[in-house]
């Protein structure tokens, strides 16, 4: 099972990719409590520079089913285990995967060693992808996704079932929730309701201050 995370998502926004991305993420490492708790999902073409520059673990924010070999285009798990990625976000609502090309990417993530996270909207697609035995299940309300209402405190059902059906399931499966995290009340919260962490995006990459806001959503997540 997955231990306590705060997964940050850097999705592809402006600031946070190339060099600018690298000094984003240096300032996030520098805000790091060092308890490892802290992993940051940067873009594909960024993995292996700032897998070798910065100590964070590195997550990929996709990848394919396809194998190494005869496959043109696709982004290839061992590759991205090559390049330094530590482990890979499957089927987020904005890179969402049929039933098969997720079984087959999944497939390919954990046979090149990497630490998954399958997204899913809702508590019943929560434990349908848990039985892929994911490290994690990270419950996102597709609504809630980059707005200013977190997921914990505006669909703490929504977290609690999905808690509650992953650990019926597959209870080897850790479960995060994202959309709309902000602060530390937040995490504190998604902890209160059984998770082992966060996925989080325009809390942290888009604050004034996102090493500030590291720093705040890692206190919610308590000694
Ligand atoms: O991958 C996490 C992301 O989908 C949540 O986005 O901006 O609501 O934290 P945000």
């Amino acid at each position: 099972m997955g231990g306590p995370l705060v997964l940050v998502n850097l999705k592809t926004y402006g600031d946070a990719t190339g060099a600018a991305g690298l000094e984003l993420c240096r300032s996030l490492q520098r805000a790091d409590d060092g308890r490892s708790l802290t992993a940051l999902a940067v873009p594909a073409l960024d993995v292996a520079r700032y897998a070798a520059a910065l100590r964070l673990p590195i997550y990929a924010q996709h990848v394919d089913g396809a194998m190494a070999g005869k496959s043109t285009g696709h982004t290839v798990a061992t590759a991205m285990a090559a390049a330094g990625a530590v482990g890979t976000l499957l089927n987020h609502a904005e890179r969402p995967l049929a039933a098969a090309d997720l079984l087959a990417a999944h497939h390919a993530a954990k046979g090149a060693g990497l630490r998954t996270v399958i997204c899913a909207a809702d508590g019943p697609k929560a434990a349908k992808v848990a039985r892929l035995h994911p490290d994690y299940v990270a419950i996102e309300p597709p609504e809630l996704i980059g707005g200013e209402v977190s997921v914990s405190t505006a669909a703490p059902e929504v977290v609690r079932s999905a808690v509650a059906l992953v650990a019926a399931s597959s209870p080897s499966v850790a479960v995060l929730c994202g959309a709309g995290i902000k602060d530390r009340a937040d995490v504190t919260a998604a902890r209160k309701l059984g998770t082992a962490g966060v996925l989080v995006a325009s809390g942290v990459v888009c604050a004034k201050d996102p090493a500030a806001a590291l720093s705040d959503l890692l206190a919610g997540m308590g000694r």
